[in-house]
C-alpha cells in the first residue's frame, strides 16, 4: 500500500474537487474506501454515479488494494437547481478525469437501476447505490439479491440523514421502518449525512 498521507491526501483532494449540491459532510467518501479496502471486492457495481464523489472514492479503495474494478451507472437526466441546469455526466467525466490513476478502475455507461434490477444479472462482489433510496427500494433488491449464490456479498447504499430515514412520508417506506431493519440486518456504517448503511447478503 501506499503510504498512509499520501492516500488521506487523494481523499481530501477528491472532497475539494467533487462537490455534490445537497450535500454537506464530505467525509462519508472515507466510509465508502473504506469499505472496498476492507472487503476486496473484484467486481464493484455503483447504480447513481452522478458526479463522480462516490466513484472515485470507490475507485481510491481499488487503488490501495491495487485490484478491482467499478462498473458504475446512472441514467444521467440533466437536472435543474433553480434557473441552473446541471449537465450531471458531463461533470462526472470531467471529475473522472482529474485522477486519472483512479479513472484507469472505472468503467461508466448509461443504464438504468430498475432494469438490471429486473435483469437477474448478480456479477458483483459489491454494490453501492444512491438513487434516491427509500425503505421499499432496499426491500426490493435484498429480495431480489438474496439468493444462495449471493451468500456473502456486499450491499451499500447511501442512506440519507437519519431524519428521512425515520420518517414516514407518504406511500414511501423510511429506510429505519422495523420491517427493513429486520429482514435485511442492516448496519449504519456512517451515521452523518449522507449515511452509509450495509448490509450482508
Ligand atoms: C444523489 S445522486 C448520486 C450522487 C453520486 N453518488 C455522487 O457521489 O456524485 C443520484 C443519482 O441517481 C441517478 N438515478 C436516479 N434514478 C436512477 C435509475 N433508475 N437508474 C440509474 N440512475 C438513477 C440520478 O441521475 C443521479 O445522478
Amino acid at each position: 500500500m501506499d503510504n498512509l498521507i499520501n492516500i488521506e491526501e487523494y481523499s481530501t483532494q477528491i472532497s475539494k474537487a467533487v462537490r455534490y449540491h445537497g450535500y454537506t459532510d464530505y467525509n462519508y467518501g472515507k466510509c465508502l474506501t473504506e469499505a472496498i479496502v476492507e472487503h476486496k471486492p473484484k467486481q464493484i457495481l455503483e447504480f447513481g454515479s452522478g458526479i463522480g464523489y462516490s466513484t472515485l472514492n470507490l475507485a481510491l479503495g481499488c487503488y490501495i488494494n491495487n485490484m478491482g474494478s467499478i462498473f458504475t451507472r446512472d441514467i444521467w437526466e440533466t437536472q435543474s437547481v433553480g434557473h441552473f441546469h446541471v449537465h450531471l455526466k458531463g461533470n462526472f467525466i470531467s471529475n473522472i478525469k482529474k485522477f486519472p490513476d483512479l479513472a484507469s478502475f472505472i468503467d461508466y455507461e448509461v443504464a438504468d437501476y430498475n432494469v438490471w434490477l429486473n435483469s437477474g444479472d448478480t456479477n458483483f462482489d459489491l454494490i453501492y447505490f444512491d438513487i434516491n433510496n427509500d425503505g421499499d427500494k432496499i426491500l426490493e433488491i435484498y429480495h431480489k439479491l438474496n439468493v444462495k449464490e449471493n451468500k456473502g456479498k456486499i450491499l451499500l447504499f447511501e442512506g440519507g440523514h437519519l431524519e428521512r430515514n425515520n420518517k414516514k412520508y407518504q406511500n414511501v417506506r423510511p429506510i429505519f421502518d422495523p420491517l427493513v431493519q429486520e429482514t435485511t440486518n442492516l448496519t449504519l456504517i456512517y451515521n452523518k449525512a449522507p449515511g452509509i448503511i450495509k448490509i450482508v447478503l
